[in-house]
């Protein structure tokens, strides 16, 4: 609409005098994803985002998508400005983890290597030996369990337990969880499978483990949008942000995609299959975000030390 490529024009325009790239999440609303791709920006996962903002040459950075991802853009590019949209955008994950009482939990396991999600602040992260993402979970522990590692995890107890089952390592918990992917329910994911026999059903491992145990494929955000692409089915059942549908549905155009039923509904459930911190990422937002005064990341250079060592692992990890 008329509005859209007024913000377009205007995000375009600013984006390029102030030296500036855009790196959105899937979850983030497909105007942001377009203008991100049209502007020579990048959409990803968030492994790919940090990785993108890494190498890119632009000295600043615009991320549209949640806080840590803010953080983890200007930890490993100190010397670049990161700017968001808004400081507000957030993650349960990261408010229910926070570093004083992370650290009250480590230091009662000494002997375990201590690995934390990406979806942290940038205190927890200067806490921990290795910070990973949902595409490299499970490699990254199996990794580390093959070595003999005893590990404790935070924040996400059903990320935790989903590692902790296909790699049998030794873990701790910490008692996390995401309010969007927790919505998801096994009994109402199975009714609608009954009414899809044929469907495939991906699963962000961010949900509990009794819908994880429903699915055809379980991985991150952009390793779904492939299966969705690659797997034969032509219904996918998904249980994640439907903000992912935008790309899903640009990568198996043919393909119906249903989401996957959450607990509540309308009024009852404001986070249903849909980040509220995510959708604070506004395109008017976007078109001001070099003029607020209010929207850079800063981090501490001690803090920035601290957490580059296990976040230089995450990007560094080969399979
Ligand atoms: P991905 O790394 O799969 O993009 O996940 C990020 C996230 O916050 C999912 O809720
Ligand atoms: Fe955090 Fe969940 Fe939102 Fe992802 S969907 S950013 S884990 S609250």
């Amino acid at each position: 609409d008329q509005e859209t490529a007024y913000y377009n024009d205007l995000c375009t325009q600013r984006f390029k005098e102030n030296d500036a790239v855009l790196i959105a999440h899937y979850y983030t609303d497909p105007a942001i994803q377009r203008l991100a791709e049209a502007t020579g920006g990048f959409v990803g996962d968030s492994l790919e985002m940090a990785k993108f903002g890494a190498a890119h040459q632009a000295s600043t950075l615009v991320v549209a998508g949640v806080r840590f991802m803010g953080e983890t853009s200007k930890m490993l590019s100190p010397d670049k400005r990161v700017l968001m949209p808004t400081l507000d955008a957030t993650c349960s994950l990261d408010i229910g983890c926070p570093a004083d009482e992370f650290k009250k939990f480590i230091d009662q396991y000494p002997d375990r290597t201590v690995v934390v999600y990406a979806n942290t602040s940038a205190e927890v992260k200067a806490l921990a030996d290795w910070v990973i993402t949902s595409s490299i979970a499970v490699d990254v522990i199996e990794h580390l369990d093959a070595k003999g590692e005893k590990i404790l995890w935070a924040p996400d107890r059903h990320l935790g337990s989903y590692i902790q089952k296909k790699t049998g390592a030794d873990m701790v918990l910490w008692q996390g969880h995401c309010i969007v992917h927790d919505e998801f329910k096994h009994i109402a994911l199975e009714k609608t499978i009954k009414l899809y026999p044929e469907a495939a059903v991906l699963v962000h491992p961010e949900s509990p483990d009794s819908v994880i145990q429903l699915a055809d494929h379980v991985g991150s955000t952009s390793q779904l949008i492939k299966a969705a692409k690659e797997l034969p089915n032509q219904q996918i059942i998904v249980a994640t942000d439907k903000g992912i549908f935008h790309k899903m549905q640009q990568a198996a155009p043919d393909k119906e995609l249903i989401i996957a039923p959450t607990a509540g509904e309308g009024a009852t459930c404001q986070s249903c299959a849909q980040c509220p911190w995510m959708k604070m990422n506004e395109l008017a937002l976007l078109s001001e975000v070099f003029e607020k005064q209010d929207n850079e990341i800063l981090v501490s250079p001690e803090i920035i030390k601290k957490a580059l060592i296990p976040l230089e692992r995450m990007v560094n990890f080969k399979r």
